[in-house]
């Protein structure tokens, strides 16, 4: 890469604001360097985000201060190195700047909303803003969103999905995608346009098992072959589904991939039960509800017992008025976290010097 350092003047400054995401076809279990085993497919949300705000500055060789929420935080500052350093290959001006951050989450901490996601992808966007300031070459907007998409998957792979506004794909399948880069999906139906997730805290305690160790499990799984079969097939269906707004096929395949992931950690070696009595009494108002009143709505669950109730905006009032009287109750310090489809990264320049 042909890079002109000096362009980076002292003050040269933006946010990056960046969406966690929900998967609806579950990434579980991967090779070589963050490879996934199966596509995966996922919708970004909005009011849950990473704010971050940059200052870079040339330097003789790279140094970051991190803060998060406005101050000094070892365990992230290493994590956050990491990546950096990580990405020097691909970034090499790294190497001559000065890095300062000032980091928060929109979301509370160990409300089980993917932060590795909302992280990574601020990152990685970040990186190709300041790549975008000292290049000499002319790329568009697709090359660093292919860009940024590849880095953040390589500091968390569920992260490359977060880039996109509305749903992200990732994993080679007949739509298109690659194994190294999430794309944005397009093609849905207008009726899911805008769809809601709330998500009910059923427990705010620290994950059981962590996304890495979940993921190693999948290479002795004694189920794998069949689950990455049957994640190529959900996902097929699950973009037809899409296409055609039929939600009833939407929810059948969203709901069979969250137990999977579940009924896949309670057969691994070590087992993982992380679903919680409330979680399943959760999941059974939501299918009696549907059942009664035939609303479009749904869950699905990420590696942890909370529950992700989705739901079509035309159903948002009733939905509504359902957690509030048979859900909240049963959640965490009654909390549920309510958000939407969402708009993927946005970025806003401070200061530009160049
Ligand atoms: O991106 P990771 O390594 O944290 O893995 C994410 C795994 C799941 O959240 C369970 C599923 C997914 O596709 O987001």
């Amino acid at each position: 890469m042909n890079y002109k350092i000096n362009k980076l003047n002292d003050g040269h400054s933006f946010k990056v604001k960046s969406p966690s995401n929900i998967a609806l076809i579950k990434y579980w279990g991967k090779y070589g360097e963050q490879l996934p085993s199966n596509p995966s497919l996922s919708i970004t949300l909005d009011n849950a985000h990473t704010l971050t705000t940059y200052k870079i500055s040339k330097s003789d060789k790279f140094e970051l201060n991190f803060k998060f929420e406005s101050m000094s935080n070892e365990k992230f500052q290493a994590r956050v190195e990491k990546f950096f350093n990580r990405a020097v290959e691909f970034f090499p001006f790294i190497n001559e700047c000065r890095i300062e951050m000032d980091s928060m989450n929109s979301f509370p901490h160990s409300s089980g909303i993917a932060s590795s996601a909302a992280s990574m992808s601020n990152f990685a966007s970040a990186l190709c803003e300041i790549e975008k300031v000292v290049t000499e070459e002319d790329h568009d907007e697709e090359y660093y969103q292919k860009k940024a998409s590849f880095m953040a998957r390589l500091g968390s792979g569920s992260a490359s999905r977060s880039l996109f506004p509305k749903m992200s794909i990732w994993g080679k399948s007949v739509q298109g995608s690659s194994q190294e880069y999430a794309i944005g999906l397009d093609s849905y139906d207008k009726s899911f346009e805008g769809i809601c997730d709330s998500i009910a805290i059923v427990s705010a305690s620290e994950k059981a098992v962590s996304s890495s160790a979940g993921h190693a499990l999948m290479n002795t799984h004694p189920f794998a072959k069949t689950r990455f079969l049957n994640a190529c097939n959900n996902f097929n269906s699950l973009c037809f589904a899409l296409s055609r707004g039929d939600f009833k096929s939407f929810a059948e395949i969203v709901e069979a991939e969250a137990l999977e992931l579940h009924g896949l950690m309670m057969n691994s070696k070590p087992s993982f039960i992380l679903m919680e009595p409330n979680t399943l009494a959760i999941i059974a108002k939501i299918r009696d509800f549907r059942g009664q009143t035939g609303a479009k709505i749904c869950f699905t669950l990420d590696a942890g017992p909370n529950v992700h109730i989705l739901y079509l905006k035309e159903d948002e009032a009733k939905v509504r008025q359902f957690i509030e009287e048979e859900v909240r109750g049963l959640c965490h310090n009654n909390v549920v976290i309510h958000d939407h489809m969402g708009n993927g990264i946005e970025v806003e320049y401070l200061s530009r010097d160049s």
